[in-house]
C-alpha cells in the first residue's frame, strides 16, 4: 500500500492527500509556465475535471489591458507580487491582497505601466468568458481547454504531454 493510503481501525482503507498535492508554487523550471498570450503566462496548479474549476498562477510581464472578461461563478485572487486593478473599480490589488470576484461583473484586468512583473494566485470555477469593448464573445476558457493548453506547451518544450497529468484531478 502507498502512503497515499490509510487504513482504519475495521479495516478499510482511505486515500490521503497525495505528496505531489503540495508543489513549490513558483516553479524553477521556467518551462512549466504555459505561454498563454505575449508577455503572459500561466502555472497550473490543480486542475479539476469533476467541477470544471482550476487553480493557476497568473503571469504578466506587461502593463496595459490583459482581458475584458466575465466569469459565471465567482473568482478567488491572492496578488504574490506586483499589482493589478479593475478599469471598472477605484480599488488596487496589491501584493497579499486577497480578491473574490463575484459572478457575472465584466471587469476589464489591466496591469500599471510601473510594475515589470505581476504573479497573481486564482482559483476559478466554471469558465472565463472574454468579450471585446462591445460586450460581444470572443473567446472563453474552462479547464479542458487549460489541459489542452498545457499538453500542448509541456509537448513542445520537451517535457511531455502527459507532464499535466499531476495537476489533473
Ligand atoms: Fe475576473
Amino acid at each position: 500500500m502507498s502512503s497515499s493510503f490509510y487504513r482504519d481501525m475495521k479495516g478499510s482503507t482511505h486515500r490521503l492527500a497525495p505528496h505531489e498535492i503540495v508543489v513549490p508554487a513558483v516553479p524553477d523550471d521556467e518551462r512549466i509556465w504555459v505561454p498563454q498570450a505575449p508577455d503572459v503566462w500561466f502555472r497550473p496548479l490543480m486542475l479539476n475535471t469533476l467541477a470544471g474549476q482550476w487553480c493557476n498562477l497568473l503571469r504578466v510581464r506587461k502593463s496595459g489591458v490583459l482581458s475584458r472578461h466575465l466569469h459565471p461563478n465567482p473568482v478567488h485572487g491572492f496578488v504574490l507580487k506586483g499589482r493589478w486593478h479593475y478599469l471598472e473599480h477605484d480599488w488596487v490589488a496589491t501584493e497579499g491582497s486577497y480578491v473574490m470576484e463575484p459572478p457575472g461583473e465584466i471587469h476589464t484586468l489591466t496591469v500599471p505601466e510601473d510594475v515589470p512583473e505581476m504573479i497573481t494566485f486564482f482559483n476559478i470555477t466554471g469558465c472565463m468568458v472574454y468579450l471585446d469593448e462591445n460586450d460581444r464573445h470572443i473567446g472563453f476558457e474552462d479547464v479542458f481547454t487549460k489541459i489542452d493548453m498545457c499538453r500542448a506547451h509541456y509537448e513542445k518544450v520537451g517535457l511531455g504531454s502527459d507532464y499535466v497529468d499531476q495537476f489533473v484531478r
